[in-house]
């Protein structure tokens, strides 16, 4: 069915090379591809390729696009396929590695997610009714996960923790939580400027204020929340992703605010930030191969907050089952390029709701124009999706997309997905 498979290199959200796809169909439709590409990654993440060399400080992907054009594109022209997981195996046999090392999860995601898109036209459908017929789930607009504070590797602040999000859990519909994250995200900023703390944005359109206390970024949160006229929690709660791995060891210890912190002072940190703030949810409050700490806090904490497992599960299925076996974690993320492919996606959704595990589709900190997040969220159905700030093109994308899809079917219900 495709007839032409194109491949360039375009800029990300950092202006950092990466990969489109075109793949051109018989009846002349186009299904697009783009490769986003994250700054903190999992240790066990599918991994990229890029070119090295000169160009680019060595990020170019020109490789990648020839791997394309040259090999992949013609393997696709010469065979008709009849589900994206025969698309997928043949990326996994060109690949050749169990990391996409060989070809690159660049060029797998990219190839996958056209592909995706074309057998949902070639099915009638709307991406995201193509995603819920495939996996058998009921599709649902999800709680957008607004990152309005960015620290970590997304900002240059001396803050250690990566990610402060606003989510408009009480919101009845998704044009609503739109409304509150951009109204919040606007008070956030008078906040900022009335302290004389506003600097510019990190890389996922938070802000990057030069504070260092993950308490005082929370107190900032629940400001701009109430000076927004909604009320902390039952409006709008707090999601928080330290990504540890920055500023952990697999030992156990996590140095932010100048000194150590031991695996017993970050749990009783953990919790007193739950006992006194909204915060929801909790992802990656530990280094990924610091696990004693993960049974810990989920046995802990793991009944007031859902814990989330992003560098910890990778979105791959088997670490999903591992984690889950061993009491981990209580959700996980979902990101496409950890894997490499649509399907390898779809089994880690389908993992985490076999444990029921609450699963939260994400962007990551470079990305595209490219919203196919915002449709497999919806056909997932697992009400949970952080695409950044309610700000830069980039981000919004995702949200405007979901605008789209909630304009044209109303009938979809809004939010967390009632847990199993
Ligand atoms: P990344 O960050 O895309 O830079 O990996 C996102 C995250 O940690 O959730
Ligand atoms: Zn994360």
């Amino acid at each position: 069915q495709v007839a032409r498979a194109q491949a360039l290199q375009i800029l990300d959200s950092r202006g950092r090379p990466t990969v489109q796809v075109a793949l051109t169909l018989d009846d002349g439709y186009v299904a697009r591809g783009a490769a986003p590409s994250g700054a903190s990654t999992g240790e066990n993440e599918a991994v990229e390729v890029r070119d090295g060399g000169r160009a680019y400080g060595g990020a170019g992907v020109t490789g990648v696009v020839r791997t394309i054009t040259d090999r992949i594109g013609p393997a696709l022209e010469a065979r008709t396929f009849g589900t994206v997981g025969d698309v997928d195996e043949l990326l996994h046999e060109l690949d050749g590695t169990d990391s996409f090392a060989g070809i690159g999860s660049n060029a797998s995601v990219s190839v996958s997610i056209a592909a995706a898109r074309a057998f949902a036209h070639l099915g009638g459908s709307e991406t995201w009714r193509w995603v819920a017929d495939t996996l058998g789930t009921s599709p649902r607009l999800p709680v957008p996960h607004f990152n309005v504070i960015n620290g970590g590797a997304h900002a240059p602040n001396p803050l250690a923790f990566q990610e402060f999000m606003v989510a408009p859990v009480g919101a009845s519909t998704f044009a609503d939580a739109v409304r509150a994250g951009a109204e919040v995200y606007a008070s956030l900023r008078g906040r900022l400027r009335a302290q004389g703390k506003l600097a510019g944005v990190g890389d996922e359109g938070g802000f990057a204020p030069d504070i260092d206390a993950p308490d005082e970024a929370l107190d900032l949160l629940v400001g701009a929340i109430e000076d927004a006229g909604y009320t902390p929690r039952t409006d709008v709660a707090i999601a928080m992703d330290p990504a540890a791995n920055g500023f952990g060891t697999p030992t156990g210890i996590y140095v932010f605010s100048g000194r150590e912190h031991e695996r017993d002072e970050m749990l009783d940190l953990y919790a007193r930030l739950v006992r006194d703030y909204p915060v929801w949810s909790l992802e990656d409050p530990f280094h990924e191969e610091d696990l004693e700490s993960w049974r810990a806090i989920t046995a802990h904490l793991g009944d007031e907050v859902q814990i989330v497992g992003d560098d910890l599960c990778v979105t791959s299925a088997e670490r999903i089952d591992r984690g889950a076996a061993d009491g981990e974690s209580n959700a996980v993320l979902i990101k496409p390029n950890q894997t490499g492919t649509v399907t390898g996606t779809f089994d880690a959704l389908r993992a985490a709701s076999s444990h029921g595990m609450g699963a939260m589709v994400s962007h990551r900190s470079g990305e595209t124009l490219d919203a196919f997040i915002a449709d497999l969220v919806v056909g997932a159905g697992t009400g949970q999706l952080k695409s950044g700030a309610p700000a830069r093109g980039e981000r919004v994308a995702k949200y405007n997309r979901l605008l789209e899809i909630e304009a044209a079917d109303s009938s979809l219900p809004y939010g967390l997905a009632p847990r199993a």
